[in-house]
């Protein structure tokens, strides 16, 4: 049975929440028993789709993919990204659009990008029954207005980020992302919010960590986000086994032996 949210949230403060973005069927199957979430991330749009950034992935694509992993997976809690364009449009657009993720695509959980802006999306989603995970700090979505630098790095910002961290609370925001601001800063708002946190560049005092897929098996191999941790060169080993059966193609070695 898949854990579900009344179990991660109980976890804060006691376990820390593992969760792993997965894009497909194949990998889901790899990761399911091994860490507590899995996020349908829209950096699929770059580390699958081959996108400069998170912008042009759809809803459709992102639903096509959520559902792949929930084919892939019974055990870890199932979170998909809500892609730009889906929610900020309007109240109606993020029900429908979160409702899809749901519905279609198997997910558990969606996570929307942005503080007070989104509050009447994140009221309306809890209403309705559907959890929402805020994400605050470097917000990729917004990549055109901030960049991808840290977040929250002087008192004003990190004022802001602490009450947007509060507003989403108080609209019914069930978890909350933070990524790439301030260890410090982020220390303070898992421990100001009764939401579990999971961080990304965040440092150890969130609730949880995640980590980009892509960027935990190595498989880009020449690019490494600052964020990252590399638990294995996977991109050089397929690489490797690649040359060694093109190389038993060509000497007409391979299905001789
Ligand atoms: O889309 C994504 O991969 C994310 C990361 C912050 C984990 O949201």
């Amino acid at each position: 049975m898949r854990l579900d949210l009344k179990t991660l949230r109980d976890m804060k403060g006691k376990t820390p929440i593992c969760a792993v973005t997965c894009y497909d069927a194949a990998m889901a199957r790899l990761l399911d028993q091994e860490v507590d979430v899995l996020l349908v991330g829209d950096s699929l749009a770059m580390v699958v789709q081959g996108h400069d950034n998170t912008l042009p992935v759809t809803l459709e694509e992102m639903i096509y993919h959520t559902r792949m992993v929930a084919r892939g997976s019974t055990h870890a809690f199932l979170l998909a990204d809500l892609p730009f364009l889906s929610y900020q449009t309007s109240v109606e657009d993020a029900v429908r659009s979160a409702g899809r993720l749901l519905k279609e695509g198997g997910a558990q959980m969606v996570k929307l990008e942005g503080g007070r802006a989104v509050v009447p999306q994140v009221t309306a989603l809890a209403g309705y029954g559907i959890p929402v995970m805020g994400h605050l700090g470097l917000t990729p979505q917004s990549v055109h207005a901030i960049g991808y630098g840290k977040q929250g790095k002087d008192s004003a910002a990190a004022q802001t980020l602490l009450s947007d961290a509060a507003a989403l609370e108080q609209a019914g925001a069930a978890m909350l992302l933070l990524e790439n601001i301030p260890h410090d800063l982020a220390e303070q708002v898992s421990r100001q919010s009764s939401l579990p946190t999971i961080g990304i560049g965040a440092g150890p005092g969130c609730d949880g960590q995640v980590q980009v897929l892509h960027d935990l098996a190595g498989w880009i191999p020449d690019f490494t986000p600052r964020h990252a941790v590399k638990y294995m060169e996977g991109g050089k080993a397929l690489q490797e086994a690649a040359r060694r059966y093109a190389q038993d193609v060509r000497e007409r070695k391979f299905l001789s032996k």
